[in-house]
C-alpha cells in the first residue's frame, strides 16, 4: 500500500503509547502518571517526581529516602571524566560538554553488558545525579577555578546551587529551583524525548539514548530557547523599550523565543508557576525589571500574534535571578528532563519495537546515471 498522508514535523502524529505523561493542549492540562503538574509543583520535590516517572507511583518514605541516598552516592564523577573536561577549550558550550561527557560516561559503566531493568534503573539514577555535577564542574573549569565537590546530602536543586557558588543556598532559593526542576521533568513526546526513544528503540544503551536527547534539546526551537529569552531581555534592557523592540523583530519576521508551542493552544500550565516565581524572585531581590519586562513582552505577543508564553519564557528570568549563568539554562533544563528521558527509555525497552517511519518520496521518479566524464 501507498503512504496516505504527510505531516511535516509529525504534528499531531501519535508515535507510541505511553503511561508516563498526559498532555492536553486544548485544556492546558499536564499530568505525570495522572498526577496534576500543579499538585506536583505545590507539594512534591524533584526527587519524588523523578521516582514517580521511573516507577509509576509516588514513593513511600523509605523508598524516597533510598532514591535520595542513591542519587547522593552517584553525584561524584570518575576523575578521568574531569580530566576529559580539562582537555576541552574553555569556550566550549556547556551543552556540548554535557553531550561529550555523557557519551564518555558509558566507558566508565562497569556493568554495561548488564541489560536488565535493574541495571538500567541504576543507570537512570547515575545519569540523573551526574548531569548537574558535569554542568557545575565545567562552569568552574572554564573559569579556571577548582571544581566544588558535590554535596553528599540535600536535594538535587540545593546541590546544584551549592556547586555553582560554593555556598549552601537558603531554603527559599533551593525551593524555587526545585519547583522549576519539577516543572521541567517530563513533557510527553517532545523532540528530545522522541530522539531518546528512537535511539533506545534500536536497543542502543541508555547513554547513547541520552546523548541523542541532549543533542536534540540543545537547539533553539527546543531547550535552547530559555537562553535566547534572557539574551533578548538583556538586549531590550527596560520596559519602555519592549514595544519598539518587538515591533522591529516581528517586522523582520523573527521568532520571539519563549512563545508558541506545538501542542498547547492555551497557557502552558508550567508557565503559570514560573510567572509567579519570576514575580516573587523580583520582589525578594528588589529588582522587578526582568519580571516587568517579561510581562510587557507577554502582553504584546498575545495581542499581536495571539501566542502564549511557554515553559522557557519565565524560566529564563527565574534562572537569571537565581544567579545562574545564561548558558547553563539549557543544561539545567537537561538536569531535570533527564528524569523524563530515562523514564521514557525504560518504557521503550520494556515494550520495544524498532521505530522506523516512512518518508513520502516527492523527488524525481527516474534519473539517468551520467558517467563522471560526461558531466559538465
Ligand atoms: N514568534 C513569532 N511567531 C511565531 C512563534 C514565535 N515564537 N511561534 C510560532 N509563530 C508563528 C509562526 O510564524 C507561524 O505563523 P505563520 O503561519 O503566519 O507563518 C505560526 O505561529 C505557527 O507556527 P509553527 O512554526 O507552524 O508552529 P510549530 O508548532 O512548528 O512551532 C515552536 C512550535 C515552539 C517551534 C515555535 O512556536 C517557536 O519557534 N517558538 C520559539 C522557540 C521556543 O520558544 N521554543 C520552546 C518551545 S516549548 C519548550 C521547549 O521545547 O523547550
Amino acid at each position: 500500500g501507498g503512504i496516505a498522508m504527510t505531516t511535516e514535523g509529525l504534528e499531531d502524529v501519535v508515535a507510541t503509547t505511553s503511561r508516563i505523561c498526559d498532555l492536553d493542549g486544548k485544556l492546558g492540562k499536564l499530568t505525570y502518571y495522572g498526577i496534576d503538574i500543579h499538585d506536583l509543583a505545590r507539594h512534591s520535590s524533584f526527587e519524588e517526581t523523578a521516582y514517580l516517572l521511573w516507577h509509576g507511583v509516588l514513593p513511600t518514605k523509605t523508598q524516597l529516602a533510598e532514591v535520595e541516598q542513591q542519587l547522593h552516592a552517584s553525584r561524584a564523577l570518575p576523575s578521568r571524566i574531569i580530566d576529559l573536561m580539562h582537555l576541552l577549550p574553555p569556550s566550549t558550550s556547556p551543552m556540548d560538554v554535557l553531550r561529550t561527557t555523557v557519551s564518555a560516561l558509558a566507558a566508565f559503566d562497569d556493568d554495561l553488558n548488564d541489560k536488565s531493568t535493574a541495571a538500567d534503573e541504576r543507570r537512570a539514577i547515575r545519569l540523573t545525579a551526574a548531569l548537574p555535577t558535569i554542568t557545575m564542574t565545567w562552569n568552574s573549569i572554564r573559569e579556571k577555578r577548582n571544581p566544588v565537590e558535590p554535596l553528599q546530602t540535600g536535594t538535587h536543586a540545593a546541590n546544584m546551587l551549592y556547586m555553582l557558588t560554593g555556598k549552601e543556598p537558603d531554603a527559599y532559593t533551593a525551593h524555587a529551583l526545585d519547583v522549576a526542576l519539577i516543572l521541567h521533568a517530563d513533557h510527553e513526546l517532545n523532540a528530545s524525548t522522541f530522539a531518546a526513544r528512537v535511539t533506545a528503540g534500536t536497543k542502543a544503551d541508555m547513554y547513547a539514548s541520552v546523548v541523542a536527547a541532549i543533542s536534540a534539546l540543545s537547539g533553539p526551537l527546543h531547550g535552547g530557547a530559555n537562553e535566547q529569552v534572557i539574551r533578548m531581555l538583556l538586549r531590550i534592557g527596560e520596559v519602555r523599550n519592549v514595544e519598539s523592540y518587538l515591533e522591529d523583530a516581528l517586522a523582520r519576521k523573527e521568532r520571539i523565543m519563549g512563545f508558541g508551542h506545538r501542542v498547547y493552544r492555551t497557557e502552558d500550565p508550567r508557565a503559570t508557576h514560573l510567572r509567579a516565581m519570576s514575580q516573587e524572585l523580583g520582589e525578594r531581590t528588589g529588582d522587578l525589571r526582568w519580571y516587568e519586562m517579561s510581562r510587557a513582552i507577554e502582553e504584546y505577543i498575545k495581542e499581536h500574534k495571539g501566542l502564549n508564553a511557554n515553559v522557557d519564557f519565565y524560566s529564563a528570568s527565574v534562572y537569571y535571578m537565581l544567579g545562574i549563568p545564561i548558558d547553563l539554562d539549557t543544561p539545567i533544563f537537561a538536569s531535570s528532563r533527564i528524569s523524563g528521558w530515562t523514564a521514557h527509555i525504560l518504557e521503550q525497552y520494556a515494550n520495544n519495537r524498532l521505530i522506523r517511519p516512512r518518508a513520502e518520496y516527492v523527488g524525481a521518479k527516474v534519473t539517468e546515471y551520467v558517467p563522471l566524464e560526461q558531466r559538465g
